[in-house]
């Protein structure tokens, strides 16, 4: 169970132990974790659960496919070498303290 954290944009931090086997999409909306909306529910359709991933943490995902890659394309918010759809980022063990930053706006 790794503990893993949102950045919002106003810099406030949110922290949890989240399951394995689930994504960062659904750890965070089961948490309660405001700006991630999900329209389409997890695949990859929609863009609106577009997150920042960390600096230190990029390169330590695996990376995204390219159905993901051409949806970044749609984000509201810009696009930046962080981004990823939080729905195609399944949580292990090895992503114990991964970070996370929120956009501005997802629509
Ligand atoms: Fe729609 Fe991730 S929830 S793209």
């Amino acid at each position: 169970m790794p503990d893993i954290s949102f950045i919002h944009p106003d810099g406030s931090e949110q922290g949890f132990e989240a399951p394995e086997g689930v994504s960062v999409m659904q750890a965070a909306t089961g948490f309660g974790v405001a700006g991630i909306v999900a329209e389409c529910g997890g695949s990859a359709l929609c863009a609106t659960c577009h997150v920042y991933v960390d600096a230190a943490w990029v390169d330590q995902l695996p990376p995204p496919l390219a159905n993901e890659l051409e949806m970044l394309d749609c984000t509201a918010a810009e696009r930046r070498p962080g981004s990823r759809l939080s729905c195609q980022i399944t949580l292990n063990a090895a992503m114990q303290g991964l970070v996370l930053h929120l956009p501005e706006r997802q629509q």
